[in-house]
């Protein structure tokens, strides 16, 4: 057996690889910084809502007052889904994983849209509000089935992070979980060229509908190098147990050559510039909830991994034990990225389609060279 001869140079994952441009986001590594559309992260995340960043990603610019209204009206008047969205999510098996209910139920809201396969840049647009709005009813429903307990349906009057957790528990949250969860859904809004949302770019650009760019992307988010470390970090929490606990785990896995989920990343090499921002509100929950135990737990693990591997923290490193201290259930923490990147992804299938060439890239073939078939016995 021969193998062909290498001939091109091979980007394993893509790593340095330019593959378009975006006018989305940007990450800038070098500098600690992430900006939506020209503005930094942290400041958006400080001072809007994620209604007005959704808006922001999608059309540009930030919001007027009017047009913020006529934008949220719209959002709100599209959180219900119907009786047949809901009985499928009741009888979902409870023992699946809530990032595949999420991605089915995704499925079945493209059965049910009557602009599925329009590609039009206004029906998109009105699509990824629709995915938006409908995204939190659809996971709070599977929440509470999961507890036997009956969906609650949206409330008109409520923003997006308050009528979520209504959904969820049945009662208005605090101010401060309301605010922590609505800062996790603007930080976790949009990325660059990530791998759920090149994956959904991929799909785009075959010019099949948003509906399925955004179940594929679903799939890519599920593992945990990428979205579901959110949940990783927590199980490895409650796995450590005890601050004390913490410095003999990491030894164990730097001698097993484990990775410890919540750290490293592809772009930044010196620590997530989203990172403080959702390290302050995880610190304010921490307080609030009398659960400082936690918080020296995972200080002192990020000590130990940026002494011993020089290796910082992402974003779901503080994400994860943020949502634990709301109350959520850990296996629910991905699709609470779902419930923002759909913003982000939803941006980046129409700008892909805006000027779309259809994303094919070679591999170099390292199998047998040719040969002739064998006769016929
Ligand atoms: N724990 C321990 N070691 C890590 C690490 C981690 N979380 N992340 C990276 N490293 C080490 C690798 O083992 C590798 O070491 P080596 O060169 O001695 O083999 C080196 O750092 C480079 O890592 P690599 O996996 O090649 O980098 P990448 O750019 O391909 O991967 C991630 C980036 C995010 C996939 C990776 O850091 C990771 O798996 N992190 C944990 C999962 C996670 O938190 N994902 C969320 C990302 S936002």
């Amino acid at each position: 057996m021969t193998t062909a001869e290498k001939k091109t140079d091979i980007y394993k994952g893509l790593v340095g690889v330019t593959v378009d441009e975006t006018k989305v986001s940007k990450v800038m590594p070098e500098i600690n910084s992430l900006t939506y559309r020209g503005y930094p992260v942290q400041d958006l995340a400080e001072k809007y809502p994620f209604e007005d960043v959704a808006y922001l990603l999608w059309y540009g610019e930030l919001p007027s007052p009017e047009e913020a209204k006529i934008f949220r009206d719209f959002e709100r008047a599209n959180r219900q889904v119907s009786p047949k969205i809901y009985n499928a999510i009741l009888n979902y098996p409870k023992s699946s994983h809530p990032m595949d209910t999420t991605r089915t139920s995704v499925s079945l809201l493209a059965l049910e849209d009557p602009l599925t396969n329009d590609n039009s840049i206004e029906s998109n647009q009105e699509k990824a509000v629709k995915l938006m709005a409908k995204l939190p009813t659809m996971v709070a429903a599977d929440f509470r089935a999961r507890k036997g307990l009956k969906p609650i349906p949206p409330q008109a009057d409520l923003s997006f992070s308050e009528n979520f957790f209504y959904m969820c528990f049945g009662e208005k949250a605090d101010k401060e979980f309301v605010k922590a969860f609505d800062v996790t859904m603007t930080l976790y809004a949009e990325h660059g060229f990530n791998a759920s949302t090149f994956t959904a770019r991929v799909i785009a650009s075959s010019l099949s509908d948003m509906h399925a760019s955004v179940v594929g992307a679903i799939s890519s988010l599920k593992g945990p190098l990428h979205g579901g470390a959110n949940e990783a970090v927590m199980n490895m929490f409650l796995e450590i147990g005890r601050p004390e606990n913490a410095k003999e785990w990491m030894l164990k896995k730097f001698r097993q050559k484990e990775k410890i989920m919540g750290f490293g990343h592809r772009v930044y090499r010196k620590g997530d510039s989203r990172v403080p921002t959702m390290k302050k509100y995880y610190e304010i929950l921490a307080k609030k909830t009398h659960r400082i135990d936690l918080l020296t737990m995972s200080n002192s693990i990020e000590d130990i991994m940026v002494r011993e591997k020089n290796i910082y923290p992402n974003l779901d490193y503080p994400a994860g034990p943020a949502y634990y201290l709301m109350g959520f259930d850990v296996h629910f923490f991905t699709p609470f990225f779902v419930m923002s990147r759909i913003t982000g992804w939803t941006a980046h299938i129409m700008e892909q389609l805006e000027n779309n060439r259809l994303i094919r890239p070679l591999a170099e073939y390292t199998g047998v060279a040719q040969r002739k078939l064998p006769s016929l016995k």
